[in-house]
């Protein structure tokens, strides 16, 4: 129950790639062609939404279960966005910006509720490719033209990362919407560095890596504590994710951990605040996961290490320890669901 997701593509169903004439063509609003875009074909997934699968990660960019439902359920409502929407300004940080889908749910969620709430938003994204396929794609038009056209800017004129951010590049406010903001294009090890030196305090983060195993660069000790320092005290960090190794790297920078409901029948995410205050607890279970060698987090020193040596590094030090095997942890489990189901 508590197996970390992977957003495998086994079950994703392929839209037909001979009738497939989104790609590789004029896209007819635009204007531009969709050359780059053709890296990414899209998806379907059980909601109707559509999602791309990554050939370098080897995994989808969202649940197959459901893209849209998954930015809504795991992302906007456990960050409570309708509710915060009625501040008059929210900031949010949108750790792997992907497609824009979790971006784009959050906003048609704050401006529905209260159609001037002033967004301040940063957006990290390493291959810029993927929001404008989105776009390309027309994947986004689920969601309100304003929102599209916002988005679409956002893919279109991203911030190359640079320290002098402030005073070479103003911030985005393309639209009459109240909004502000930068989607900043790099490794997001080092963009999160100068949106922390600019003193961001975010109401919201999403965290939305790939899977650990997939890119465990963005799941480590020294990546997360920098995530955090950029959370407002009484803010929300929330992920898909429930492996044990990203929520003791989350508890380690200072969080508190709660459990949110999986997408459809799949593993719950996990939500996070400093006090715990209205947080759903961790069941038993989860709690003792994280006490097995999974909870063994990712490190890397000077984030800066590929993904073969943060996993080795993790490995070796999984080996040298004396805490209990997670196959321990789930076979007492097993035995105990058993038990109590035969006692009933
Ligand atoms: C699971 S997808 C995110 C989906 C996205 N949140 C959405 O709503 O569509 C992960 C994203 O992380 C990006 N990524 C991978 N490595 C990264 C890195 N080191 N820094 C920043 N982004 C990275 C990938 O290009 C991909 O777009």
């Amino acid at each position: 129950m508590v197996q970390p997701e992977k957003r495998t593509h086994q079950d994703l169903k392929y839209e037909d790639q001979s009738t497939g004439s989104r790609s590789s063509t004029v896209d007819l609003s635009t204007g531009k062609s969709t050359e780059d875009s053709d890296a990414f074909v899209p998806q379907v997934t059980a909601d109707g939404s559509y999602t791309f699968f990554s050939p370098e990660f080897q995994e989808a960019f969202h649940s197959h279960q459901g893209a849209k439902l998954e930015a809504e359920l795991k992302f906007v409502e456990t960050t409570q966005l309708a509710r915060l929407a009625h501040q008059p300004t929210l900031r949010l940080l949108d750790v792997c910006y992907g497609l824009g889908y979790n971006t784009a749910a959050a906003l048609d969620t704050i401006w529905r509720v209260n159609p001037d709430c002033h967004v301040q938003w940063f957006g990290l994204e390493l291959d810029p490719r993927v929001p404008q396929a989105a776009i390309a794609h027309h994947l986004l038009d689920q969601w309100p033209t304003t929102i599209v056209q916002l988005l679409r800017h956002l893919a279109d004129s991203p911030t190359a990362h640079t320290d002098a951010l402030p005073s070479s590049s103003p911030p985005l406010q393309p639209t009459t919407l109240p909004f502000i903001g930068h989607l900043l294009v790099g490794d997001a090890r080092q963009t999160i560095q100068t949106v922390q030196k600019l003193g961001f305090q975010a109401d919201a983060i999403f965290l939305d890596p790939f899977s650990p195993i997939s890119c465990p660069q963005l799941w480590t000790v020294e990546f997360l504590a920098w995530v955090v320092k950029c959370l407002a005290p009484t803010g929300r960090l929330t992920t898909y994710s429930c492996s044990a190794a990203a929520r003791t790297a989350l508890r380690m920078a200072g969080l508190t951990l709660g459990s949110t409901p999986g997408v459809g029948r799949k593993s719950p995410g996990t939500i996070t605040n400093f006090t715990g205050e209205h947080l759903p607890t961790l069941s038993i279970k989860e709690e003792e996961h994280l006490h097995t060698r999974s909870s063994i987090p990712y490190r890397d020193p000077n984030l800066s290490d590929n993904s073969t040596t943060i996993i080795q590094r993790r490995r070796q030090e999984q080996a040298d320890s004396t805490l209990e095997t997670t196959s321990q942890w789930k076979k007492r489990w097993l035995r105990q669901e058993k038990q109590s189901v035969d006692a009933e």
